[in-house]
């Protein structure tokens, strides 16, 4: 899944997505900022790509100036990322907004893709019940490895992708994020564990995504 964060212009993400050329025996998603989701809607479904957006509102319709709510993205996005560490940081997102994004979306038939490191792992996870877990996908991304050209191993990226299935008491899909390529997406996936990779600076290049696709696949 590729998180295109705040980059490209419409033109340019048109453009990838006009060239994008690969057949995926796996789920492709691509979560472009929030402007390009509707223009993209159709190109994309051409291409067997869903869409994922990168982040929603903790609140619903309302008196929210500014705010994307879950529900203006439903038929649009079928998959949503919460809580990224961006937004932790940046935007300072607690483990609470998180969990109330992550329920906002799975009301509006959204997938949340909820982010998790190992520091705020099980305080993040015991918002949520069982049920709720079994609707979503976790990706775990441990902080160092963003955009470091520094991944985890893939054995220690799988053995923390157990410990979440343990806690969910399920076997909810967990992706890895953090410096995944071309080169290194094959190892992430053949892990037990793992089920996909959410990938932000390979995934801005089309051909550099479509070679990460093909060894994924
Ligand atoms: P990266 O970003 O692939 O550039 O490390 C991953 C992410 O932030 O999800």
């Amino acid at each position: 899944m590729a998180n295109w964060k705040s980059h490209k212009t419409m033109a340019e993400a048109q453009t990838f997505i006009e060239q994008y050329d690969e057949k995926s025996t796996q789920t492709v998603i691509v979560c472009p900022p929030f402007p390009y989701l509707l223009p993209l809607k159709e190109a994309v479904a051409q291409k067997q790509i869903k869409l994922g957006a990168q982040d929603i509102s903790n609140y619903p319709f309302g008196a929210y100036t500014g705010a994307v709510s879950a529900d203006m993205l439903k038929g649009v996005a079928e998959y949503v990322i919460v809580g990224h560490s961006e937004r932790r940081r940046y935007f300072q997102e607690t483990n609470e907004v998180v969990a109330n994004k992550a329920r906002l979306a799975l009301e509006a038939g959204m997938t949340p893709i909820v982010c998790l490191d190992k520091p705020y792992m099980n305080a993040q996870l015991a918002f949520f019940g069982v049920d709720e877990c079994l609707r979503m996908i976790i990706a775990y991304e441990p902080v160092e490895a963003i955009g470091s050209g520094q991944p985890d191993t893939p054995e220690a990226a799988d053995a923390v992708a157990a410990i979440i299935q343990q806690l969910t008491q399920s076997t909810i899909p967990v992706i890895y994020g953090g410096s995944v390529d071309e080169k290194n997406v094959a190892s992430f996936v053949a892990q037990p564990h793992i089920s996909g990779v959410l990938v932000g600076g390979a995934s801005l290049e089309v051909n550099q995504w479509q070679a990460l696709v093909q060894a994924a696949n």
